[in-house]
């Protein structure tokens, strides 16, 4: 039976409903709306893409969206100062310092500068420890959206073996959180795990966050299994014989079309013939993780304030 698609387009539009109601009830408690700022540095084609996307998305909530476009030249001191400067600012609620910064930034150093309850990421260490001890009002905005996409389509997690393939800080680490806080048993993988594949086999629910176009195939996918697919990999072009699509599909079109495509982490055919459920790419953790950020925002908002 071929697996059923876990639509993250679909539940990110309920989920930018919900937030939208608490943009407005906070307007009119506080009369002004949660602001984010966005600091993007240097000139990342990518980077560009996402921080649009975040752009358009606060505009059509009503979140105030505040955008810092600095060049790569700016010094990690000036960098800084810009920081400590939103973090002073009694109005701005949220600040998103998008990654990767170019070489001579430290990034440890950066994402630490940000006051932790403007951290709207969850990345400064005190929150990563707030995510681990369920002491924290937020969590990072892909695993979070992943949760809720899991929740929205009553997937049972209780018990399940849960593999997460990738170990970073922004994913794979919190995502393990997440999903061991509603009793998941979690494994961790990565690129030094011996036989990937047969592990993967054993696992209920596979988070693949590696970075690596189609790189989980058929044999890695217990048949049943419910699959995410966190990667977003951008391809220029396709062997002939790779077999990454079906004779109609999007990803064929893009390439056709705008000469790129964007291909997830877990072989699009493959995973719809074993899984019983999968995230497509796009459309599935993307649309997620932006309407997460959103979320952040206001729940940051909404905190500072009951605090003051
Ligand atoms: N770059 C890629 N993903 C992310 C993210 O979730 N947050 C930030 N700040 N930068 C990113």
């Amino acid at each position: 039976m071929e697996a059923k698609c876990l639509s993250g387009k679909e539940t990110a539009k309920q989920l930018t409903q919900r937030i939208q109601q608490r943009v407005h009830s906070f307007a009119s408690r506080e009369n002004r709306v949660p602001k984010l700022a966005v600091i993007l540095v240097g000139d990342d084609p990518a980077s560009a893409v996402y921080v649009r996307s975040k752009h358009k998305l606060s505009s059509k909530i009503g979140i105030d969206f505040e955008l810092h476009t600095l060049p790569d030249t700016i010094s990690q001191k000036e960098l800084l100062e810009i920081i400590r400067t939103l973090n002073d600012d009694s109005r701005c609620d949220a600040i998103l310092v998008q990654l990767p910064l170019p070489p001579h930034i430290d990034s440890n150093t950066v994402l630490l500068a940000i006051d932790p309850i403007k951290d709207v990421d969850c990345f400064h260490p005190e929150n990563i420890g707030r995510l681990w001890t369920k002491t924290g009002v937020i969590a990072p905005c892909t695993p979070a959206g992943i949760m809720e996409l899991l929740r929205s389509y009553n997937i049972p997690i209780e018990g399940k073996h849960a593999i997460v393939i990738g170990r970073s800080n922004i994913v794979g680490k919190p995502m393990a959180a997440l999903l061991l806080h509603v009793n998941a048993t979690i494994t961790i993988a990565h690129s030094k795990t011996k036989n990937l594949s047969n592990l993967c086999r054993t696992a209920d629910i596979l988070v693949a966050a590696i970075g690596k176009p189609a790189f989980v195939t058929s044999d890695f996918i217990k048949p049943g299994a419910v699959v995410i697919d966190v990667g977003m990999n951008r391809i220029d072009s396709v062997d002939a014989d790779s077999c990454w699509f079906q004779p109609e599909s999007p990803i064929k079109d893009s390439l056709e079309q705008k000469g790129h495509a964007l291909i997830g982490d877990v072989h699009p055919n493959d995973v719809r013939s074993v899984a019983s459920w999968y995230t497509p790419v796009p459309g599935g953790v993307g649309p997620m993780t932006v309407a997460m950020l959103m979320e952040n925002t206001v729940s940051l908002a909404e905190y500072r304030n009951r605090r003051q």
